[in-house]
């Protein structure tokens, strides 16, 4: 399972990127505006950093638009995959730049029809977003479960991003379901490393180190 850090946040990046925790980014409009920088120099510095795909997310909702913020983009680094809203003109630009060899990611998936739609059109990767979708009452972990069983009936070669995550079972969910890849939160990143237990056996063993004659 491959984790991306779901952030524009380029200090962030880079200290993940050090401790090899991660394999790639992803970005969009809202973590952009967190950052207050320039979004093309922002994703250009992140491809210094991160030798992984980084997804860069395009505004556009017409057909000539999106694909010119897609060649914008793309034209950038050999790692950036386009990030587009799950429409069905998106649908036409995913076609178009897969038969480029160009990696999309389909985002603000919330169902497993979308997720088949995208799949169908040659998405590198689908994006269904977890806590938003809990947020309305409905189970985002059931979604994830129900498009993995999905593409595997039918040997789609989509990727599963697990987006909108905010806690550690969210990760180890993933996980057990057998998403290709989770986007975290530098946060999440951070708790995935504390167990109480780790941290009081560290002090344990400090103590009675001391007892150790040297
Ligand atoms: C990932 O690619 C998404 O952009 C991200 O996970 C957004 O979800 P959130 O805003 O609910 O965290």
């Amino acid at each position: 399972m491959e984790f991306f850090l779901d952030t524009a946040d380029t200090k962030e990046i880079k200290e993940c990127w050090d401790m090899g925790v991660i394999d790639g980014v992803t970005t969009n409009p809202s973590l952009a505006a967190k950052t207050g920088r320039n979004y093309d120099e922002t994703i250009k510095e992140i491809a210094t950093i991160v030798d992984g795909p980084i997804s860069a997310e395009t505004v556009s909702l017409d057909y000539e638009g999106m694909l010119k913020e897609a060649y914008h983009f793309a034209k950038m680094h050999k790692n950036i995959v386009i990030k587009v809203p799950m429409t069905l003109t998106a649908m036409k630009v995913v076609k178009k730049l897969a038969s480029e060899g160009i990696k999309t990611n389909v985002t603000l998936l919330f169902s497993p029809n979308q997720a088949l739609l995208a799949a169908k059109a040659g998405a590198t990767y689908v994006s269904p977003f977890v806590v938003r979708f809990d947020d309305i009452s409905e189970e985002g972990m059931l979604l994830i479960e129900h498009i993995r069983q999905i593409y595997d009936n039918y040997e789609f070669k989509t990727k599963i991003l697990v987006a909108s995550i905010r806690n550690p079972i969210h990760v180890r969910d993933s996980a057990l379901i057998g998403a290709d890849v989770a986007t975290i939160p530098y946060s999440v990143i951070k708790q995935l490393a504390n167990h109480p237990l780790t941290d009081i056996g560290i002090e344990k063993f400090l103590k009675d180190w001391e007892k150790v004659p040297k």
